[in-house]
């Protein structure tokens, strides 16, 4: 069976947790796109330039520890305008998409460019606020030393690049369902999501 599932937001709206726990309850593979900017940003942090850096990805790249902290996000942001980035990234995600099985993938522009055919589009959004103060919990609680309006600005910062890039900017598809996670928990954002879901599998 191929059938695709394409969850789309801005950062730490829940899109992560909810695709994992959607993958894992389907038995559907699952890609976080947003590993591969990543992995791209924290190499040109370490000095490779960007476009060589997307052109050379492997996946093991997408293996280490340190793609998740404020710093490799923003470089992510960054280099995620780049067209030629993110041309270089298109047909691994593509094929991803397409597999056999199943595939559950978040990002920023799945419904929209890279798999606008998907079966299912999840838009999952929350308040900058409400983000904010989920990536705040996150970071303290890895041991980042970091305050709320840091990281709010960061969060707004990285939205303001996100959406209005030229290349594939960060919107909902015309047929994507909207979650606002705002006040949901964990739970009733899942219930949610798989609700959704539910409606759109072919023996449903
Ligand atoms: O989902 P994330 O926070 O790990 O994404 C990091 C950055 O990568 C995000 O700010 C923008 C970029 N990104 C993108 O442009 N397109 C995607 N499909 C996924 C991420």
């Amino acid at each position: 069976m191929i059938f695709t599932i394409a969850i789309d937001g801005p950062a730490a709206a829940g899109k992560g947790t909810i695709s994992k726990a959607v993958a894992a309850h389907f038995g559907f593979a699952h890609l976080d796109t947003g590993l591969l900017y990543r992995a791209v940003g924290a190499k040109t942090l370490q000095g490779t330039p960007a476009i060589a850096a997307a052109r050379a990805l492997q996946a093991s790249d997408l293996e280490t520890d340190n793609l998740r902290t404020p710093d490799v996000a923003q470089a992510a942001s960054k280099v995620a305008v780049i067209p030629e980035v993110r041309s270089a990234l298109v047909d691994f995600q593509r094929a991803f998409a397409r597999r056999l099985g199943g595939a559950v993938l978040d990002g920023r522009d799945i419904g929209t460019v890279i798999c606008p055919e998907a079966e299912v589009k999840l838009f999952v959004t929350a308040s900058a606020e409400v983000r904010a103060k989920r990536r705040f919990l996150e970071l303290i609680g890895k041991g980042h030393d970091t305050t709320q309006a840091e990281v709010l600005a960061d969060v707004k910062a990285r939205d303001d690049r996100d959406m209005n890039r030229a290349e594939a900017p960060l919107k909902p598809a015309d047929d994507a369902v909207l979650l606002d996670t705002s006040t949901l928990s964990i739970d009733e954002a899942l219930q949610a999501a798989l609700g959704a879901i539910a409606e759109k599998l072919p023996d449903a």
